[in-house]
């Protein structure tokens, strides 16, 4: 069976066609028709597979994330009539994505981790699950189809807080879990400090493509041992891409921000080893694939669990 996600993306759009990676699809199911005929929606291929629908006259981006459900969970969890119902309203379109907002665009991580969570549902299922900048939110969709509760966090810049309340709102008829949207920023404590109380139950933490430059590596990992130093006992998925790239210095193509990532790793490993014993681990990465985009050898897919000592 396959199913089908919303994601409102004001900036996709451009991009893609700046890439020149637009071509048009035939391939609408029968909500998409119906959009296109009431809502004037032009339909285009993205660069994962997804199908883009532009509104000229809204100035509107909607990206329908299609997936094969996997049998196991559709047995368990769903009508197959439960579709997710669109709200084209609110998007605004603009030109480009600045590094600032690179949020807004759903990243091959996001994709990747979904997967994961839809072939290891049992991680996931029943559990209070937090993601740390989500970006649009789509892999947080995809956990709250399993999970009793979701909190959904990102910086406070731009419209993303907005974006991903209204990406919930789009796909609410597959939702399972309670949600919450709130700002957890790297570099400001005070954030996760504000969400003490709705944190206190959280034993899933995911985080997808976060890793683009080294100071936000290094907020990333200060935040990650901050979340992780308190009780109950967490565990941490994070998925990222290697992005290679030659430098004249190697004479030879390197992936710099993941080397970095690998040393915050082992910072992290030595944080706190009186209260914590980490387990830090690479998972392998050929599970199925449900999700529509170029699965590359360089997305990778990290485990961190964090082992409460006894006082
Ligand atoms: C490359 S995007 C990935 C978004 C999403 N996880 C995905 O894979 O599609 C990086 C994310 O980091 C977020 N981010 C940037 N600075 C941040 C900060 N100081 N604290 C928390 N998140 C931040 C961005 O807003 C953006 O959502």
């Amino acid at each position: 069976m396959a199913l089908t996600l919303k994601i409102g993306n004001p900036r996709s759009y451009r991009n893609l066609s700046e890439k020149g990676e637009v071509g048009t699809s035939s391939d609408l199911g029968c909500e998409g028709q119906q959009e296109q005929e009431d809502e004037e929606f032009e339909c285009l291929l993205g660069a994962n597979g997804q199908v883009v629908l532009w509104s000229p006259r809204r100035e509107t981006v909607l990206s329908r994330f299609d997936f094969a459900y996997p049998p196991d969970l559709q047995a368990q969890d769903r009508s197959p009539n439960s579709c997710p119902q669109v709200d084209s309203d609110g998007d605004l379109h603009q030109n480009a994505t600045t590094l600032d907002l690179v949020g807004e665009q759903v990243w091959r991580g996001a994709l990747f981790l979904a997967d994961f969570i839809l072939h290891y549902s049992d991680i996931f299922r029943g559990k209070h699950v937090l993601e740390v900048a989500s970006g649009v939110g789509l892999t947080s969709v995809v956990a709250a189809m399993l999970a009793i509760k979701i909190t959904v966090t990102d910086v406070d810049k731009g419209e993303i807080l907005e974006l991903i309340r209204r990406n919930l709102k789009r796909n609410e008829d597959v939702l399972k879990a309670e949600v919450c949207v709130k700002e957890i920023d790297f570099y400001n404590h005070d954030t996760i400090d504000d969400l003490q109380a709705n944190n206190k139950d959280v034993s899933v933490i995911l985080a997808a493509d976060v890793v683009y430059n080294n100071p936000l590596t290094d907020a990333f990992f200060s935040t990650v041992l901050r979340l992780m130093s308190d009780p109950p006992e967490k565990t941490m998925f994070i998925a990222l891409e290697k992005r290679y790239v030659f430098t004249m210095e190697d004479m030879d193509s390197v992936a710099p921000c993941y080397e970095y990532f690998l040393d915050g790793l082992e910072w992290l490993r030595s944080q706190r080893t009186d209260h914590i014993e980490w387990t830090v681990e690479e998972l392998p990465s050929d599970f199925e694939q449900y999700f529509t985009y170029e699965r590359t050898r360089h997305l990778v897919l990290w485990k961190i669990n964090a082992k409460l000592k006894q006082p």
